[in-house]
């Protein structure tokens, strides 16, 4: 890893807390437990290495389906975090923030997160954000039906309807688009993580499992970004300055 050209955000997926258990004879819960100790390890190692903004994706919409008592256990280690990491968080400089329909989190959970928000919004280190209840298909619905309601009453025209007016509309990229991906746990999903943000971002899919992660794999992870070129759909530094213009990708 350089200590130049970071990633400016980096998105998470945090996947393989049940299976890290289940292979250790425990219940599930226990992998979420170590998986938020993964998420203090990892909060702290990107903010030390100069990240601007972590993504966390924590509950994604589609996890209230699991059972019950899972949920639960995931609710209660967040309010764990919530009041564990207080210190931590604003001792650091680091603002937190949440994206996703939070108002499905249990009052406790919503009181103590709308909390440090308000006590860490001034803060200008890195922007830590909890992914909670969220859905990237959701968010980019909810930013249509905010545009289509100022057409409605005529605040706006349809023809202001653009990329930019709807990423405005969407709280995940209030920090810019991600620049890296990662997932953890081995498979090779997106799982309706960041959708809108992610066109151009970088992925990188390891598999270690989340209770596993530690600083070398976001070393490995943020390495691996910074091997990539970047082109944006045009056709980067070095073809650009050889005037190579022959490829015709568009990635
Ligand atoms: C996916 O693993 C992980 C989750 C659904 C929850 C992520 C939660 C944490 C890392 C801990 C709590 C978070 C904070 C911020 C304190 P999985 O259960 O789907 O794993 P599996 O694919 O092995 O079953």
């Amino acid at each position: 890893m350089r200590l130049g050209n970071l990633p400016n955000h980096v998105g998470i997926i945090m996947d393989g807390n049940g299976r890290w258990a289940t292979a250790r004879g425990l219940e599930r819960p226990h992998g979420h437990r170590e998986g938020a100790a993964a998420v203090r390890r990892t909060v702290r190692a990107a903010r030390e290495k100069g990240v601007r903004a972590l993504t966390l994706y924590a509950f994604s919409e589609q996890n209230w389906a699991r059972p019950g008592g899972e949920v639960e256990a995931l609710m209660a280690l967040l309010q764990e975090f919530l009041v564990g990491e207080r210190e931590e968080i604003l001792g650091n400089g680091i603002r937190l923030r949440a994206i996703g329909n939070t108002k499905r989190l249990p009052l406790v959970v919503r009181t103590l997160l709308g909390g440090l928000i308000a006590a860490s919004e001034h803060n200008e280190g890195m922007t830590l954000t909890l992914a909670l209840s969220y859905g990237g298909q959701e968010e980019i619905a909810e930013a249509c039906r905010t545009l289509a309601a100022r057409v409605a009453t005529k605040e706006i025209d349809v023809g202001d309807i653009s990329v930019a007016a709807l990423r405005n509309e969407m709280p995940s990229l209030a920090v810019g688009d991600p620049d890296l991906i990662v997932r953890t746990g081995g498979e090779r999903r997106i799982s309706n993580f960041l959708l809108f943000g992610l066109a151009y971002a970088e992925l990188h899919f390891t598999d270690v499992l989340w209770p596993d992660f530690g600083e070398p794999d976001l070393d490995e992870a943020i390495a691996a970004f910074q091997r990539c070129e970047r082109r944006f759909g045009g056709l980067g530094e070095g073809a650009a300055s050889s005037q190579r213009a022959s490829s015709p990708s568009a990635t």
